[in-house]
């Protein structure tokens, strides 16, 4: 029912304030952990104060499905409400292809903004389309591994595993010793749910760069030896060798596996940069015991950290154009982005933040995620991506529950998705 029904309601109550805009007031619409949407909160009424703009928060859910649902309401019935939003680097493609965002090029030109502290990948990859601008990237996001330090330690491990194989003897060594006192402790946790996030983590436990899903001429082949042995060994951490718990595939996205580390029931676990600083907080039961490692590799192939982020956007429809472009301008600038990486340990859009010193004495591993980011691989940016990843999120989650076998799986998968992409061409 959950699953029916969550993204019908994320639509109806964004149908339904789309009705409800004050008049001349900007509406920015973001999604997020709860301590997120509290400092966008306060960025929003700290922008509306000094720029003498009046603007709100719609706030949406933390699952990227469920906000691109919410948003497709407003866009497709062309209403003015959100004027602003923040959208997937997943998505942004399908958006820019459907006309519903407005090419911010001339804005940046006529007022000389300067663009070129972006991460250019990023941008190019992410945000042109067909020679327009259709976002500048607000944050951006790599897999990384965390581990537990002290239980390193404890074990006798010098460094964090380097490859899946190593991961699984570790967590069992850790699990195996930790159980006694905990019986809630798993090895790693990660994000199995059927939704956008168990994509991301596919590709990393591929380790195979952008061949995991690779088009071409859009054609995707995804029945591959590599592949099915990443699924196998997804399946396998949670009934076989039980080293992630039985709710992995049913309910485990990236709120869930981050709490649960941070409760100290996990020896790793796969997140976005924002954990980081949610587990360093005061009352973290994980404070200063926590590492980050790039993410494990098969043998003979590469350590992949998938490129997420979320990028700014104005609605084409909206009714106070110049006054999105402000509020964009605003939450790039140099200055809201330090406090964003500050705040919340995300990754600025902008390269010039990565070497200020105040946020490299706060975040020291800014300076080899750095590399980390550059090295990031993204998912296929085609207009129809949404549609072939709900395909392979469907079968992949198939397969974790043990109702399909994996190569079943990834071959049921490949058909399905060819046959969506055959639509398109
Ligand atoms: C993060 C990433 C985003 C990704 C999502 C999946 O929010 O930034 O790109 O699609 O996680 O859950």
């Amino acid at each position: 029912m959950k699953k029916i029904y969550l993204p019908l309601l994320a639509a109806a109550l964004a149908a339904f304030s789309a009705c409800s805009k004050k008049p001349a007031e900007l509406v920015f619409s973001v999604g997020g952990a709860p301590n997120e949407i509290e400092v966008w909160e306060r960025i929003i009424k700290r922008f509306s104060e000094e720029k003498g703009v009046p603007a709100s928060l719609l706030r949406q859910p933390t699952d990227s499905d469920q906000r691109r649902q919410g948003l497709l309401v407003p866009l497709k019935s062309e209403k003015a409400n959100p004027d602003v939003f923040l959208a997937d680097i997943a998505w942004i493609g399908q958006f820019a292809a459907s006309g519903w965002l407005e090419d911010l090029a001339p804005y940046a030109a006529k007022d000389g903004t300067d663009l070129k502290p972006f991460w250019p990948k990023v941008v190019d990859f992410a945000d042109r389309y067909n020679g327009q601008l259709s976002a500048l990237p607000a944050y951006v996001d790599a897999g990384l591994l965390y581990y537990r330090t002290d239980l390193l330690n404890k074990y006798g491990f010098k460094a964090p595993p380097a490859t899946w194989p190593e991961l699984l003897s570790v967590s069992l060594k850790i699990q195996a010793g930790e159980k006694k006192a905990n019986p809630d402790f798993f090895g790693f946790v990660w994000q199995g749910a059927q939704y956008e996030g168990l994509v991301c983590d596919f590709l990393e436990f591929a380790s195979s760069g952008e061949k995991a899903i690779a088009f071409s001429d859009g054609v995707v082949k995804l029945d591959t030896p590599e592949n099915i042995r990443a699924l196998t060994f997804m399946r396998d951490t949670i009934a076989k060798n039980r080293i992630s718990p039985p709710n992995t595939y049913t309910e485990m996205k990236e709120e869930e596996v981050r709490t649960f580390f941070q409760e100290g029931k996990a020896a790793f676990e796969r997140n976005w940069p924002y954990a980081w600083g949610l587990h360093q907080q005061a009352d973290s039961p994980v404070k200063g015991k926590v590492g980050i490692a790039p993410m494990p590799r098969f043998p003979g192939g590469t350590s992949v950290s998938t490129l997420g982020g979320w990028h700014i956007a104005v609605s084409r429809f909206s009714d106070d154009k110049a006054g999105a472009w402000e509020l964009v301008k605003y939450i790039t600038s140099p200055a809201v982005q330090k406090e964003l990486a500050l705040e919340l340990g995300w990754n600025p859009g902008r390269m010039d933040v990565y070497s200020d010193k105040e946020v490299l004495k706060a975040y020291p591993h800014f300076a080899h995620l750095e590399k980390i980011f550059a090295n990031a691989y993204p998912r296929p940016n085609i207009p129809y991506y949404t549609q072939v990843s709900s395909i392979l999120q469907r079968h992949l989650n198939s397969a974790l529950s043990g109702a399909s076998e994996p190569g079943a799986a990834l071959k049921a998968a490949e058909s399905e998705m060819n046959e969506a992409a055959a639509r398109y061409r």
